[in-house]
C-alpha cells in the first residue's frame, strides 16, 4: 500500500510510512505547513501592492489542497465559485448556491486554521445572493466569514460598488472583480475578452476608481486588454489589481488550481500554463506558480494575454 492510499483510502495498516498519523489525511499541524510565515492580512496585502511584491493567488474548494497551496507559499486562496464548474461539473457558475460556498469556505478555512495557514482567505459571494438588496449582501457576506473568509468577493461596477461600499462600512473587506465577470457570461454573450472598445474601457477605469474610493482592498481582473489592467493598476493606490488574463502589469495573479494543474473537463484557456510540467509533483506545482509570478515570468504577455 502506497502512502497516499493510506491517507485517502483504507485506514493505515502496520504498512504504512507512519503508525502515528491519523488515518485520514495526517495529524493536526502535522501537514504540509512546514516553516510557518506570518499571516497575510489586507494590511501586508496593501505593503506588497506599495513595494511592487507580486501577489501570488490560486483557487482552492478543499482543505488538503487549501494547506499544500498555503505552504508553497501562495498569498491568497480564493474559494471561487469556479467550484460550480470544477467540483460540480456545471458549464456556467450561476448554479452555484450561497451553501455551496459557505461548505466550501468552511473546508478551506479548517485546512488552514489545522496546518497554522498563513494564506488570506477570500470567497465569492454567488451569483443571486447580493444582487437583490444590500442588506442581502450583508446577511449572505456574514454567512461566508462565519464560515471562515476573511474577505469576500463580487463581480460588477455601477451598482455594486455601492454594495461594496455597504459591506466595507460594516467590516467586511471587499475584492471586487471586474472584466469577464463569469456570473453575467450570459448577459456578456460568452467569454470574451471586455474593455477592448474606448467606451467599455473607460467604463471599466470608472468602475475601478470607484471600487477603491469606496475602499475595496483588492480587484480581479479578468480577461481585460494588458494595456488597459496595466493602465488601471496603476492609478490604484491602494487596492491590489489580481489579473486572470489581464497581462503582467497587475499587482498580482490569480489562477484556477486545477486548470494549473493540467486539470480542465473542458478547453484550457489561453491565459493559463500547465505548472505540472516538469514539475516532480503537486506540491512543486504550486511552489513553480508562486516563483514564475514573483519573479515576472507569468505570465508571458506574448503568451497568456491580448
Ligand atoms: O471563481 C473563480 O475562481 C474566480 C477566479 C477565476 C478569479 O472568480
Amino acid at each position: 500500500m502506497t502512502d497516499h492510499a493510506s491517507r485517502g483510502g483504507a485506514p493505515a495498516g502496520p504498512d504504512t510510512a507512519s503508525e502515528t498519523a491519523a488515518p485520514y489525511g495526517g495529524a493536526p499541524h502535522g501537514g504540509a505547513a512546514q516553516t510557518p510565515r506570518k499571516k497575510i492580512t489586507t494590511a501586508r496585502i496593501a505593503d506588497m501592492h506599495a513595494s511592487g511584491e507580486k501577489i501570488a493567488m490560486l483557487t482552492a474548494y478543499d482543505a488538503t489542497f487549501a494547506a499544500a497551496a498555503d505552504a508553497a507559499g501562495v498569498d491568497c486562496i480564493l474559494v471561487g465559485d469556479s467550484l460550480g464548474m470544477i467540483c460540480q461539473g456545471r458549464s456556467t457558475t450561476v448554479g452555484v448556491s450561497l451553501e455551496d460556498m459557505r461548505y466550501h469556505t468552511q473546508c478551506v478555512a479548517q485546512g488552514l486554521e489545522r496546518t497554522q495557514g498563513s494564506a488570506l482567505l477570500i470567497a465569492d459571494l454567488p451569483f443571486g445572493s447580493y444582487q437583490q438588496s444590500r442588506e442581502q449582501a450583508l446577511a449572505s457576506a456574514v454567512q461566508l466569514m462565519q464560515a471562515g473568509a476573511q474577505m469576500i468577493k463580487l463581480e460588477g461596477g455601477g451598482w455594486a460598488v455601492e454594495v461594496a461600499a455597504f459591506l466595507i462600512e460594516r467590516g467586511v473587506p471587499v475584492c471586487g472583480h471586474l472584466g469577464l465577470t463569469p456570473q453575467t457570461v450570459a448577459a456578456l454573450g460568452g467569454y470574451r475578452v471586455q474593455g477592448r472598445q474606448d467606451e467599455d474601457a473607460a467604463r471599466m477605469r470608472n468602475d475601478a476608481l470607484a471600487l477603491e474610493a469606496a475602499g475595496a482592498s483588492m480587484l480581479v481582473l479578468e480577461m481585460v486588454p494588458a494595456r488597459l489592467a496595466a493602465d488601471i493598476t496603476g492609478q490604484m493606490r491602494s487596492c491590489a489589481t489580481i489579473g486572470i488574463g489581464a497581462g503582467s502589469g497587475t499587482a498580482g495573479q490569480v489562477l484556477v488550481m486545477h486548470d494549473m494543474l493540467g486539470l480542465n473537463l473542458g478547453r484550457m484557456a489561453k491565459f493559463v500554463r500547465n505548472f505540472m510540467q516538469g514539475a516532480p509533483g503537486i506540491q512543486a506545482a504550486f511552489a513553480g506558480y508562486v516563483a514564475a509570478v514573483k519573479n515576472g515570468t507569468f505570465p508571458d504577455d506574448a503568451l497568456h494575454a491580448w
